[in-house]
Formats: structure tokens, sequence, C-alpha cells
């Protein structure tokens, strides 16, 4: 356990907004973390559990103790009838463990590929693209209460799982917000495979390729291509994926937005309801390319907010322009079609 003042953040967010962490603890085991909680001192305090960084903007320097989890490792741990369970470090960068779990014959999490951010912090928002989502593949996790030090197991069902949603972003009595570090986490990868095609994006693909029966290495390139195309790499431009989540609205609401618009992108759900494409909805009120600051919205993918001063030091975007920016949009499409966007990312 290495415990180190004043850090700066910027390398830790994927927004390389530029902060501090007055005090930050790097969790490489769970002796360290079990080390750290046995100060009853470290037990009370408030403390900030941060992953790859890819999910949160930060305001201003971060007070509370920021836990950096660096727990490693990722191994096959037990086969059973259906599936292989497969089980993660916290701290394993999730593109790289999904790209293991290919070159090892785990397909599954395939669809998933690219997404930035470690392995611990996919639970937390359950994570999803083309057609998965976390939750489809998770089977446990294992995590310790940070005011306890108690060490135990979550199944799916206790998790919570929403759309990118779980127990771990709610911080009343009882969710486990602040309250809780992932250790690492298993996942059931199914032994007899099928493809998830079906999205727009995939079936283009297909198409093109010519090929209607792809191998799960294949969607795993054509997902990487997809998102290269339409995300900035967060290596080059700072940003946190998408910044809003896709509305869902009634059967009701939603005639009245086509018929206010006809071509607004939407899709129906199970239960009847519809969910928007926020990124078209903010398109459409003209944000692509506007900025605050240095703040501003991604040209080819209007949900996806973007530093555009990350390259340099000290001269990016804040994370007020980063809110200023975010509520500004909120208005526009809420004067517009009547929907109140909510922001997906962790504002710090
Ligand atoms: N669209 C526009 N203009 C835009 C952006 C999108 O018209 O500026 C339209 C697109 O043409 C498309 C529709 O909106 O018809 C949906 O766009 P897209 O397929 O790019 O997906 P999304 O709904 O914007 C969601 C997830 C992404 C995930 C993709 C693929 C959310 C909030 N976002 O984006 O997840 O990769 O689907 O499954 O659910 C993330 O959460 O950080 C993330 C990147």
């Amino acid at each position: 356990m290495m415990v180190e003042k004043n850090i700066p953040l910027q390398s830790f967010n994927t927004f390389r907004i530029v902060a501090k962490a007055l005090t930050l603890v790097r969790i490489a085991s769970q002796a360290d973390i079990v080390a750290f909680l046995s100060a009853p001192e470290n037990r009370t305090e408030t403390k900030f559990v941060l992953g790859g960084g890819s999910n949160i903007v930060l305001t201003g320097d971060v007070k509370p103790v920021v836990l950096k989890v660096e727990i490693k490792g990722r191994r096959l741990v037990q086969e059973t009838a259906k599936s292989l369970i497969v089980e993660a470090g916290a701290g394993e960068n999730w593109h790289d463990f999904v790209a293991w779990t290919l070159q090892h014959g785990y397909p599954g999490l395939e669809n998933m590929a690219l997404i930035p951010g470690t392995v611990g912090a996919s639970p937390v928002q359950n994570i999803g693209a083309y057609g998965v989502e976390l939750q489809d593949r998770f089977e446990s996790l294992d995590a310790i209460d940070l005011t306890t030090g108690q060490i135990f197991t979550l199944n799916a069902s206790q998790c919570a799982f929403g759309y990118r949603d779980s127990i771990f972003k709610h911080g009343d009595k009882m969710g486990l917000k602040d309250r809780a570090l992932i250790l690492r986490v298993r996942f059931a990868l199914p032994k007899v495979w099928k493809p998830v095609l079906g999205y727009a994006d995939i079936e283009k693909k297909m198409e093109q390729e010519n090929c209607s029966n792809p191998t799960p290495q294949q969607i795993f390139e054509w997902v990487c291509a997809i998102r290269s195309a339409k995300l900035p790499d967060p290596n080059v431009i700072g940003n946190a994926g998408s910044f809003f989540k896709n509305p869902t609205v009634t059967a009701e609401q939603c005639e009245d937005i086509i018929a206010r618009d006809p071509k607004v992108v939407h899709y129906q759900l199970d239960d009847g309801t519809f969910k928007l494409a926020a990124g078209w909805l903010i398109d459409t009120c003209g944000w692509k390319g506007k900025s605050v600051g240095q703040a501003g919205v991604y040209e080819k993918q209007a949900l996806v907010l973007v530093n555009r001063g990350s390259g340099t030091d000290g001269n990016g975007a804040t994370g007020g322009e980063v809110m200023t920016l975010a509520r500004a949009i909120q208005t526009s499409v809420y004067e517009r079609f009547g929907i109140m966007l909510e922001t997906e990312p962790v504002v710090v």
C-alpha cells in the first residue's frame, strides 16, 4: 500500500481534467485495502474509489481519500455445464481483459470491446454496447465494505443492475456508493456461443463484409472499428464516453415527440416504453461542435462531451466548463422536446 500526497489526477481521468487528490492510496491487492482499513481512522474517513477514471467529471481537487484500485489478475476459475466462469482483478483494463478472454477461447464479451475503464468499474454502471450489457455476462463479484473492512460477495440480483445503473451508484441507506470497493469480478461466459447481432451498426458491417456468420474475433474487430470511427480516443482527446443516458418515455410521450419531429430516433422496449437516442436529440438542437471554454460537443457523436485542450498541460477544460455545457444542453433539449436528459458520469 502506497500513500501519496497532492497527486495530480490529470492522467488518472479520461477527461484529462486538471485536479489533485489531496491523499491518494494505491491499492494493488486485497491485503493493501485490508491493511488500510485496519486503522480505525481510515474506516470513518470519507473515501473515493477510483478505477480507470473513465466515467467521472472532476470539478475541483478531491478531498476524500482517493483509493486507486490497481488489483490485477485474470483466470478461468470454474467450468459449469453451461458456462465458463472467468475472473479478473478490479484494476485490470477492461478492453485488455476482453481481448484476453477471446485469445483464450472464452467468447461472450466481444460486443463490449474498447469500452474505456477498468473491470472493477464495469458493474458500477453496468456498461453495455451493441446489444450486450455487463449484467448479461455477470456471475458475481467480491468487494470490501470500506466502513467495516468486511469482505462480501454479491450476485447479479444483489447488484440491482439497471440501465447504466447499479447498487454502487446509489448513496441512500441500501446503496453502496462510496461504501464498497470492488476487488474482483466473475463473468459467466456461455459454452455454446451465439453471436449477438441485430444492432444497426453491426448489421451494416455484416453487409459490407458479406459475412452472415461472424466469429467472436470478427465481432470484436467490427466493434473496435465502429467505436473508433465515431467515438474519440481518450488518449488523444479527453472524454468520458456518452455524457447522457438515452431517455425512456411512454408510448404517448413518444407519439407527441414524433408529431413534433417525425425523424426522432426511437426504439420500443419489451415493456412497451420507448428509448430515444439522446445523441439525436442533442444533435437536432444544433449542439455538434459547440463549446463552452475548452469543453465541447464532439463533432461525430453529439452524446459525447470532450476536453478540447486535453493535450496541453494545465490548459484544458475545467469540470465547471463541462458541467456548464452539460446544463446548457439539458435546457435546450428540454425546451424543444420536453425531456430532461440525465447525465451518465459521476460528478466529483
Ligand atoms: N445520433 C445522431 N446524432 C448524433 C449521435 C447519434 O443522430 O450526434 C443517432 C444515430 O444516428 C443513431 C442513434 O442516434 O441512429 C443512436 O446512436 P449510436 O448508435 O451511436 O448509439 P447511442 O445510443 O448514442 C449507446 C450507448 C453507447 C454504446 C452505443 C452502442 C448510451 C448512453 N450510450 O449510444 O455507450 O456504445 O449505444 O451500443 O446508452 C457509453 O455509455 O459511454 C457509450 C459509449
